[in-house]
């Protein structure tokens, strides 16, 4: 279950005049419970791809099917839907809403599908705890270091316990305290509830965790490496 697969997708983006070809026929099947990482250079399509891996962009051409079914062709209402139960996402700059506090952030998805706030309490106490920043729930992200941002990120993309994780440079602009400690935190995710992690990443100590890499080059998949 939650096998994707991607299918000659191609991405290009108009800007005036000028188009830029940021995908060039992409194919990957990714299997459920893989970690897996794309690596690349800046501008070689790492995040483009991800967000069309997450629905929340489109290809120009080509498909993206998570357990057969079509994301391309679905309905919006299908897509929010599929998008707020299986997928979690952490992107680059973490995107976490500056007049909420920690908890309140992590509490909104939960919110979107309808738990009762007892339960909602439980869920994120819990989850809090997980990522070790229980004391900081009252905190807005201003009053948070780069590392607790990322975690309280991370909190509010596995609450829902998606079944896809997809993570921009997760550990970019962490130190390596707190970058090991994230590692950590979605490893054991990845192995306990057999959760898929696609990460793009830079980052050396993240790459010894990787299962599966995809080297991407110019909006191609230039090379893939299995390391086990
Ligand atoms: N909304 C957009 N409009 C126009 N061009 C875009 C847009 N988003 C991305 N691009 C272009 O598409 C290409 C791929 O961008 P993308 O953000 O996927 O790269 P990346 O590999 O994630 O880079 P980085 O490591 O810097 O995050 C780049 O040339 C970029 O300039
Ligand atoms: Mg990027």
């Amino acid at each position: 279950m939650n096998k994707i697969i991607i299918e000659n997708v191609c991405k290009v983006y108009k800007l005036g005049k000028t188009e830029v070809h940021a995908l060039r026929g992409v194919n990957l099947t990714i299997e459920k419970q893989e970690f897996m990482g794309i690596i690349g250079p800046s501008g070689s399509g790492k995040s483009t791809l991800l967000n069309i891996i997450g629905c929340i962009d489109v290809p120009s051409e080509g498909h993206v099917f998570i357990d057969g079914e079509n994301t391309t062709r679905l309905s919006d209402n299908r897509l929010t839907m599929l998008r707020r139960k299986n997928l979690g996402f952490i992107f680059q700059s973490f995107n976490l809403i500056p007049v909420l506090t920690a908890y309140e952030n992590v509490e909104l998805p939960l919110i979107s599908l309808g738990f009762n706030k007892t339960k909602r309490q439980q869920m994120i106490d819990k989850m809090l705890e997980n990522v070790g920043i229980s004391e900081y729930a009252k905190h807005k992200p201003d009053e948070l270091s780069g590392g607790q941002r990322q975690r309280v990120a991370i909190a509010r993309a596995l609450i829902t316990n998606p079944s896809i994780v997809l993570a921009d440079e997760p550990t970019a602009n962490l130190d390596t305290e707190n970058g090991n400690k994230i590692i950590e935190i979605m490893k054991h995710m990845n192995e306990t509830m057999h959760t898929t992690f696609i990460l793009s990443t830079h980052d050396p100590r993240l790459l010894n965790y990787i299962d599966k890499k995809i080297f991407l080059e110019d909006g191609k998949i230039i090379k893939t490496e299995n390391s086990n």
